[in-house]
């Protein structure tokens, strides 16, 4: 299989513009010079790989991923280690759904070798884009893949695009969160997309989470959509809650849910904190009872922009909880400690999960 040729004519952002962008990144403000291209054909398969300047894209206004939605995405990142070296954090877990993605989307498999391929180079050719570790910067990845035929007919496409994007960014939630729990929307339901990483979802939640800022929350809490009697997950992370007795309990991959790498990360590393790491249902019932009796001790949600965000309230038009003392908890602090550790390269890899660039 051929590589992802480098095009040797993309510009470079002065040391000058680096420096400035790395000051304050945001999240998505500034792009690093190269983005991967690849084009998947019926006919062909994957071809024309390639690593170009990030840049506008030239498309008819028919293709199909414009009108019907096939589209998925990830969200992966390197890190720099305090001696310079550059890791990314299980990308393979990421080609993986990534693929899973695709076929709940009925579009065609990237090769884990070239989502790896293409990932490592938008970093290598880039690495001084790669921040700091302080303030917990890194580079973020946005792998993506859209339909991109001519074609108003509603069917599955014989032409895609997949790109990978990268771009500095901070921690997406740098407070603690309050959630909202909305009394109208869902976020997804059996047989449905959520647990594939789809554009599609992203844009019907939010109108939960306008709903959510106008009621002084941060983000969603999503609920089952059939019974709206369990917890499911938040709207760009998966929801944990440690007891009093001393289990991480988190809501079971129940094929509504995505299956973060984070989540799967600190239920790894749940048990070096003294919990037990539990995979269940969780009613919605419970975790208010919890938090009101205090057998629900902390609150958190993870993800790889979210990092491990303490939860410190949760709201409805009912409910009006704090958890807590309302202050981020300390197994929730350590474990995310642990996570950034082992991330940026202060703490040892002992699942090995980091991936030199
Ligand atoms: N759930 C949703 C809806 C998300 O958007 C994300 C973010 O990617 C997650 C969970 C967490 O997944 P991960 O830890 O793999 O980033
Ligand atoms: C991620 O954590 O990668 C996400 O997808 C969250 C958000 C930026 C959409």
């Amino acid at each position: 299989m051929s590589a992802f040729a480098v095009d040797p004519t993309v510009p470079r952002a002065s040391a000058t513009d680096i420096a400035v962008a790395l000051q304050d990144p945001g999240f998505g403000r500034y792009f690093v010079d190269h983005m991967a291209q690849a084009t998947w054909s019926a006919a062909d398969g994957w071809h024309d790989k390639a690593l170009l300047a990030t840049g506008p894209l030239s498309l008819h206004p028919a293709v199909s991923g414009l009108h019907y939605g096939q589209q998925i995405f990830e969200g992966l990142k390197a890190y720099r280690h305090a001696d310079d070296s550059v890791w990314m954090f299980r990308p393979e877990k990421n080609a993986a759904r990534f693929a899973h993605s695709a076929a709940r989307m009925q579009m065609p498999a990237l090769p884990t070798e070239d989502f790896i391929e293409s990932v490592t180079k938008v970093v290598q050719l880039n690495l001084d884009w790669v921040p700091q570790a302080e303030g917990e910067q890194s580079l973020y990845l946005r792998p993506f893949m859209f339909a991109s035929e001519i074609q108003i007919g509603v069917k599955a496409s014989d032409y895609y695009t997949y790109i990978c994007l990268g771009m500095p960014v901070m921690p997406f939630y740098p407070q603690p969160l309050t959630l909202w729990v909305s009394p109208t929307y869902s976020r997804s339901m059996a047989g449905g997309t959520g647990d594939a990483k789809c554009g599609g979802n992203y844009g019907a939640s939010m109108i939960a989470e306008a709903e959510a800022h106008r009621n002084g929350c941060t983000q969603v809490l999503w609920l089952d959509s059939a019974t709206r009697s369990w917890v499911e997950e938040g709207g760009t992370m998966n929801f944990l809650v440690i007891t009093e007795s001393g289990e991480l309990v988190t809501p079971e991959l129940n094929g509504r849910i995505l299956a973060g790498i984070t989540r799967d990360s600190l239920l790894t590393l749940a048990e070096s904190h003294g919990l037990r790491p539990v995979e269940r249902p969780l009613a919605f019932a419970e975790l208010c009872e919890g938090i009101t009796s205090g057998r629900i001790t902390e609150v958190l949600a993870c993800g790889t922009a979210a990092v491990v965000s303490p939860v410190v309230g949760i709201k409805s038009p009912e409910i009006d909880l704090t958890v807590g003392d309302g202050t981020p908890g300390a197994k929730t602090l350590e474990l995310r400690a642990h996570l950034t550790g082992i991330q940026f390269g202060t703490e040892p890899d002992i699942h090995g999960w980091m991936r030199r660039v």
